[in-house]
């Protein structure tokens, strides 16, 4: 499948039109951002690991009877999805306090919780993707109540999946930053991607970073720990 125009440019990633229009071409890049775009930099190599580890990762849950939207990988950065609207919602689940639940909360990061959390921001870079609740979403109309109840029971078992697949890495799921879309009939699937740019990934005996957060903090070693999780993920990827 050949790329046609570029429909779409985000932070991360640019994606093409194909000769299918219900296919899509996503092409990853090195660029990184964080606080919303105003810290700008490069991850070198980053597209090619988030690219395959969103693959992986969402292969294995298609195993697992959760939809996704992907199809097939063309190369090292680039994928085949089905086209989907995205739903402009980001659907955070945590597990262990950190990052902006600490700071909002004032909880020491590392907390661990009893349950899962579960989080809606609306997706909107010129709001700087504010916090929103359910009567909010649907205030905005962002999706519907059958929609939100859908996105909230697939993101809390892709946690449960998740977590218990980077546990087998010796890797612990701290928090993730899901997005959902919509097929052309209306199905939900778990669309974008999961990578070291969207979760929280700490060494499970050590705890040391191993996630986006090394380049959001300046801690260096960035390539090395998206290197380091890629490895250890495709060590136990069967
Ligand atoms: P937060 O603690 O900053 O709210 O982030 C929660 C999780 O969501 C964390 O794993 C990083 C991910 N995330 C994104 O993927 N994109 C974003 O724009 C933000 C703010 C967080
Ligand atoms: N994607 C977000 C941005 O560019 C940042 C983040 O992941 O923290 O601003």
């Amino acid at each position: 499948m050949e790329k046609k125009e570029m429909l779409y440019e985000g932070k991360a990633k640019r994606v093409y039109a194909t000769e299918d229009p219900e296919k899509l071409i996503v092409s990853y890049k090195d660029d990184a951002t964080a606080f919303n775009g105003q810290k700008k930099g490069t991850i070198v190599g980053k597209g090619v690991i988030n690219n395959q580890m969103s693959n992986r990762l969402m292969q294995r849950l298609e195993k697992n009877g959760v939809p996704t939207h992907y199809l097939q990988e063309l190369s090292q950065r680039e994928t085949l999805v089905k086209r989907v609207s995205i739903v402009p919602l980001e659907v955070i689940i945590r597990n262990i306090a950190a990052g902006s639940f600490s700071k909002r909360y004032g909880v020491e990061e590392g907390v661990v919780f009893d349950q899962p959390t579960f989080e809606f921001s609306y997706k909107n870079d010129a709001l700087g993707d504010p916090l929103l609740n359910t009567s909010h979403a649907l205030a905005l109309k962002l999706a519907t109540e059958e929609e939100l109840a859908a996105i909230r029971s697939m993101a809390l078992r892709i946690n449960g999946l998740l977590r218990e697949f980077w546990s087998g890495c010796g890797v612990t799921l701290v928090d993730f930053k899901l997005e959902f879309g919509r097929l052309s009939d209306g199905t939900i699937v778990l669309a974008d991607e999961i990578s070291p740019d969207t979760c929280r990934l700490w060494d499970a005996k050590t705890g040391e970073k191993l996630d986006k957060d090394r380049f959001r903090r300046d801690m260096g070693g960035v390539e090395d720990a998206y290197a380091e999780v890629m490895k250890r993920l495709m060590e136990h990827d069967d």
